[in-house]
């Protein structure tokens, strides 16, 4: 069987780093390779970006500038290490990707979202997530988790008007893609959103299990 891509995605304080090891430890369990990885980030020169994306010095960072450094460390994370994976059969659980562009960058800074398609494009080619998990909560309900945490990067020092975009953004995402999106609520306890995350991830092995011509299978 080919590796299968899937993607977490949300908003600050919506506990994907609790629901992708949930997620990685599922499949594992259910026989599969996994490889859990992030963006911006997930290889050498991609984490040496996400260190000038993050960075809280760098305020004045044009928007133009952030959009291409999110696919500049996207094209090397998925050419050295997502590819290769899904290549060899592993399976991909990854924690953000170009969704989040379309969300923080579209929605949230206002990049035309024309714009951000066709670097997708340019990077991407055809390829999709499988599948994706958008962890959505209230943003003041997210910021008040994620703040609490540790000092503010450059992303998490945004007002709250910008995560509300960012949100409203994602939803638009999976309301127009219902078939590669599951929504969940993530405002309830991490446990109960395991379930949930789980419970997804199942029904969408068994789909990949059923056949070859289940969604996605071959792709
Ligand atoms: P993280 O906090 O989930 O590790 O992500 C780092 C920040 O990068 C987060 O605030 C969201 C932001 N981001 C974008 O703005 N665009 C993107 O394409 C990605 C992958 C992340």
């Amino acid at each position: 069987m080919r590796g299968h891509f899937i993607t977490l995605e949300g908003i600050e304080g919506a506990g994907k780093t609790t629901q992708r090891t949930a997620v990685a430890d599922w499949l594992r369990a259910a026989g599969l390779t996994v490889l859990v990885t992030r963006e911006p980030g997930g290889s050498e020169i991609a984490e040496r970006i996400r260190s000038l994306l993050l960075d809280p010095a760098n305020t004045g960072m044009h928007p133009d500038t952030e959009l291409l450094l999110m696919f500049a460390a996207r094209a090397e994370h998925l050419r050295r290490r997502i590819l290769p994976a899904l290549a060899a059969g592993t399976w991909v659980v990854c924690d953000r990707f170009t969704d989040a562009t379309y969300a923080y960058q579209g929605g949230g800074r206002g990049v035309p979202m024309a714009r951000i398609a066709a670097l997708e494009q340019l990077v991407q080619g055809e390829r999709r997530p499988d599948l994706t998990l958008l962890l959505d909560l209230p943003a003041a309900v997210g910021l008040a988790r994620a703040r609490g945490r540790s000092a503010p990067d450059r992303f998490e020092s945004e007002q709250i008007q910008f995560f509300e975009r960012v949100r409203d953004a994602y939803c638009k995402r999976a309301a127009a893609e219902p078939g590669r999106f599951r929504r969940i609520d993530a405002a309830r306890e991490p446990a109960t959103v395991a379930a949930d995350s789980l419970a997804a991830v199942a029904a969408y092995l068994t789909q990949v299990r059923a056949g070859p011509g289940a969604q996605g299978a071959d792709r």
